[in-house]
């Protein structure tokens, strides 16, 4: 495969200095010949614990130079490596002091609709790391949590002792034109239905200008973490046999974005031809409802939509496809300046109402619900990159503990 090819390369260093914003990545990316940012290829989240007896004081400044490490030991950009590291409402539950009332950040539920048994990851800290090139992460990896005394030659200290790793630790993932046919040998597949050229299982393109906000639009705006933001993950499993063999592409297009595209035969193979627009127009719920009553199925990118406000979408979606535990699935992960921000867009996907209101069941012909089930979910403060070493709840460094 082509990342192989790569091993021997050297590790790209150098760079600008790095700004507040953790996740501030879109200056860093590649941006394609529509005008759509390109995420990076591959990425690994790490889920972290601070080990039994350990307070984050004491693993503060260990922990701060090892981050700094890996800046100044990779370059920040898709080439080299991005990251950022999240921590939940179960670390600032230790505090005595409760979380600033400038961040929302509840603890992650089961959300109303079609869902059970999902698996709550109430872990202290999440480390999403992404880079074009697999053995970047492994070398970020090894000198985080493994047993390297160094990444790509600069010193970093031991975190053994200090953190510890739950047993769903480590998850992965890939996303671009390609990956996911390449990877489609899994459990439950039969033949290869990915398109060559997909970037995505489901077989279509994602992520487009249009449908994403601004990084502004997702950072905070005041209180202690400004110019961090909240970020929700979710592991969903997707039924993909029966999403290629139960459907032809009409129909898929028609529940990926909506009756009318499927009609107007607006969507060519991957959506190569849409550009960096779904071109679905934003509806109300209700005008979704009565569109539902008619066409006896509404599209996912449709009621996706409805959450926006003002025009631009509410959360910032930087997902990835995985094949973890053998199954084809996304690793969903959302940024949003609050975590009712991405409540409310799924909410809008669940289109409860919709199924209330019209012919359209629950999951059946309720956009992709019928082909998608959620397996864990968890939300995460990413503060600012000030504050990116074990925070307390007020942001303040010193121990209110
Ligand atoms: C297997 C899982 C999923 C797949 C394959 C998928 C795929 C897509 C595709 C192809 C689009 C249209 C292209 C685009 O606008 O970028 C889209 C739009 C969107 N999806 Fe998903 N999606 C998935 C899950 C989710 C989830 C869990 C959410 C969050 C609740 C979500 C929220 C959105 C939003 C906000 C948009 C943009 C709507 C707008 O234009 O305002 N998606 N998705």
């Amino acid at each position: 495969m082509e990342e192989l090819d790569t091993e021997d390369e050297p590790i790209p260093t150098g760079g600008e200095p790095l700004g507040d914003r953790q996740h501030a990545w879109n200056e860093t990316l590649a941006v394609d010949d529509d005008g759509n940012h390109v995420p990076p290829k591959h990425h690994v989240l790490r889920y972290v614990n601070l080990a039994d007896g350990v307070e984050p004081a004491d693993a503060r400044d260990p922990f701060a130079d090892a981050l700094d490490a890996l800046t100044d030991a990779i370059a920040w950009s898709p080439e080299g490596l991005l990251f950022t590291v999240g921590y939940s409402p179960a670390y600032f539950d230790r505090f005595e002091a409760s979380l600033s009332d400038s961040v929302d950040l509840p603890a992650p539920r089961e959300l109303p609709g079609p869902e059970t048994n999902v698996t709550l990851d109430e872990v202290d800290m999440l480390v999403h790391l992404a880079s074009d090139r697999p053995d970047i992460l492994l070398e970020a990896e090894e000198g985080l949590f493994g047993e390297a005394a160094d990444v790509n030659g600069v010193d970093v200290p031991d975190m053994n002792g200090l953190v510890s790793f739950p047993e769903y630790d480590r998850r992965t993932g890939f996303v671009g034109a390609g990956l996911p046919a390449d990877n489609q040998d899994i459990r439950g597949i039969s033949g290869e239905p990915v398109p060559e050229d997909a970037p995505f299982f489901m077989g279509f393109r994602s992520g487009f200008a249009e449908s994403q906000p601004t990084e502004d639009r997702v950072t905070l705006s005041e209180g202690p973490f400004a110019g961090g933001t909240t970020q929700h993950v979710s592991k969903l499993d997707i039924q993909l046999n029966a999403w290629f063999s139960q459907e032809n592409h009409h129909q898929r297009v028609a529940k990926m974005f909506s009756p009318d595209h499927a009609r107007e035969e607006l969507v060519d193979g991957v959506g190569e031809n849409l550009g960096s627009a779904t071109g679905v127009v934003p509806e109300a719920m209700e005008d979704l409802i009565e569109n539902a009553r008619e066409d006896g199925v509404v599209g996912h990118a449709q009621k996706a939509a409805s959450a926006r406000e003002d025009g631009e979408p509410i959360i910032l979606r930087r997902d990835f496809n995985t094949t973890d535990d053998e199954q084809a699935g996304v690793h969903f992960l959302s940024l949003q300046e609050e975590i009712e921000d991405f409540v409310a867009t799924r909410n809008a996907m669940t289109g409860e109402a919709i199924a209330e209101g019209s012919g359209v069941g629950s999951r059946v012909n309720n956009g992709i619900l019928q082909y998608v089930f959620v397996r864990n979910r968890g939300n995460f403060l990413v503060p600012p990159r000030r504050l990116q070493s074990m925070p307390t709840p007020t942001g303040t460094t010193e121990q209110p503990q």
